[in-house]
């Protein structure tokens, strides 16, 4: 007789069966080895999906996946977890520089004892070429597909923060680099935020609600400028109101997503309001800086804007038509231009408890996606 047994990876079930020869107690051990991970993990290539668990945009988790994650994370935070990654490394790949990033995610590999090797492209090699088939006479003296085949043999996980052109948003939000990285490593590719998607403040953003408010289905966020945290809220359950000035609309396709999953979710998602009107009863306000995507590598425009746009820092009045409203902000701030000293030093503010998120955030990540 044949036994089937289950396996869940990236949310897809696969089944494979084992002979009666085998006692129940090996079969219960079964699961986790190599083998038949491998055969879940072909069988899932065979479906047309990755068998490698790369992090793009945390739309590329499962529901129970994040929330899995989100309870690892809490128990990491509270020491009530013993989890390592003893010998295991992580290449770290700046295009662009970081301060949260780049410390957070050396220091959750040092305290899990694993290791980062960390490449800063400004310094450490050099610019490298993502499209398919290019003769390459340009200033990239090696191809993504090459770095990404050569650095999977030295490494378990690939963390990237690609360049932007910062000229042409139509050619940013494709994500091609982060792309053209998932499609050539052989090990899990980790977004460290790219023109669309930053899943590992979206993720620190979410541990951080959840601490803050328990549950988080019909809770109300007004927030601005994010993407990443839009989706990431919405999927959660959250009632989301984007209050911007004119013409800071976010990118279309992303409010298409969002609209889709507010109806999936049965959450609102609500755009052309004022500050006041979209704060109004929230319980977390989220800031971040402005940028209108028709000023998009346009820095003069852009800054010429903003001066024309007034009444749209987070000041304590402001805060007070929340309920009981708390302040978030993924951080760097501009003080007292998207949001007030006061605000920021004061109770209602949340920034350095999202930003040590990230810390326990990014070791439940790398421990889910590099054990076993
Ligand atoms: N919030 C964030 O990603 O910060 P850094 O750009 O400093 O990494």
């Amino acid at each position: 007789m044949l036994y089937p047994i289950e396996l869940r990876v990236r949310g897809a079930k696969v089944v494979a069966v084992v002979s009666e020869g085998v006692k129940p107690r090996r079969r219960a051990r079964l699961a986790p080895e190599p083998w038949f991970r491998a055969c879940a993990q072909y069988a899932i290539a065979m479906e047309g999906k990755s068998p490698i668990p790369h992090l793009v945009s945390l739309q590329d988790l499962s529901e129970r996946e994040v929330d899995d994650l989100l309870d690892l994370s809490l128990r990491i935070k509270r020491r009530a977890s013993g989890v390592q990654l003893t010998g295991k490394s992580v290449g770290l790949l700046f295009f662009r520089g970081s301060l949260r990033t780049r410390t957070s995610f050396e220091a959750a590999m040092h305290q899990l004892g694993g290791h980062t090797i960390n490449l800063n492209a400004t310094s450490d090699f050099w610019e490298v070429e993502a499209q398919e088939g290019s003769v390459m006479d340009g200033k990239a003296p090696e191809h993504i597909k090459d770095a990404a085949a050569v650095l999977s043999r030295y490494v378990n996980a690939l963390a990237i923060r690609p360049a932007l052109t910062g000229q042409s948003w139509a050619v940013d939000r494709r994500d091609e680099s982060i792309r053209a990285w998932v499609q050539h490593a052989r090990v899990p590719v980790i977004n460290m935020e790219s023109a669309l998607w930053h899943p590992l403040q979206a993720l620190a953003d979410l541990m951080t609600m959840r601490e803050t408010l328990g549950e988080l289905e019909g809770k109300r966020l007004s927030i601005v400028w994010t993407n990443s945290l839009l989706l990431a809220a919405l999927r959660a359950g959250l009632h989301v109101s984007l209050a911007h000035p004119t013409g800071y609309d976010l990118d279309d396709q992303v409010m298409a997503e969002a609209t889709r999953l507010s109806e999936k979710r049965g959450a609102r998602v609500e755009t052309g309001m004022t500050a006041a009107e979209g704060v109004r009863g929230a319980h977390l306000v989220y800031a971040r800086s402005w940028q209108s995507l028709d000023d998009y590598g346009n820095p003069t425009l852009a800054a010429s804007r903003r001066s024309r746009t007034s009444g749209w820092t987070i000041d304590e009045a402001l805060m007070r038509l929340g309920d009981r409203a708390r302040l978030m902000h993924a951080m760097p701030v501009r003080r007292n231009l998207e949001v007030t000293d006061e605000v920021l030093d004061g109770p209602r503010s949340l920034i350095y408890e999202q930003a040590e998120n990230r810390l326990h955030s990014q070791k439940a990540l790398l421990v889910t996606l590099l054990r076993g």
